[in-house]
């Protein structure tokens, strides 16, 4: 089992879209262990996007991030870190394939809509970032019998 850090971002709060990327999420049978709305301040996004605080864009990039609520998401299943940013698809919504989040609903490279964790590194830095401990509720699905063999 993997996790990932999901964050469903400013725009896909204000466009209503949280309902259907969580649903792609949930019909892959992933599995949420965490998830709060949040309004993200300089400081946590300078924290998260640590490794582009130097970049031309980046000012662009946090005026976005804060500029409203975004909720965050904990996401567990086999492979969970691949199979979700397979799911997210290309940074910019114009070069996202069909049938991923941003190749399905952006036409942009800041608003896309969705962030995931590009690696198991940056899955474990990110979680610690947005969550504490005690704010994962682990479980096991009942369907995971039907989903994963062993
Ligand atoms: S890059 O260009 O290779 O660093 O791109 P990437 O690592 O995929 O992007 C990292 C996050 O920065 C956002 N981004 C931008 N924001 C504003 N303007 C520009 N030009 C820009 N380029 C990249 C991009 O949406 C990524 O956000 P996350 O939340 O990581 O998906």
């Amino acid at each position: 089992m993997e996790r990932t850090l999901v964050l469903l971002k400013p725009d896909c709060v204000q466009r209503r879209l949280m309902g259907r990327v969580i649903g792609r999420l949930e019909d892959k049978g992933l599995n949420i262990v965490a998830m709060k709305l949040m309004r993200v301040t300089p400081e946590l996004a300078k924290k998260h996007y640590a490794e582009h605080v130097k970049k031309d864009w980046y000012p662009e990039l946090e005026k976005f991030i804060t500029s409203a609520p975004l909720a965050a998401m904990i996401v567990e299943g086999p492979e969970a870190i691949r199979v979700v940013r397979e799911m997210v698809g290309a940074t910019n919504g114009l070069k996202a394939a069909p049938g991923t989040v941003r190749g399905d609903f952006s036409t942009s490279q800041q608003m896309n809509l969705i962030h995931a964790s590009d690696g198991p590194e940056s899955a474990v830095r990110e979680i610690g970032i947005f969550f504490t401990p005690s704010e994962i509720c682990e479980y096991t699905p009942t369907l995971r019998q039907w989903q994963h063999p062993g």
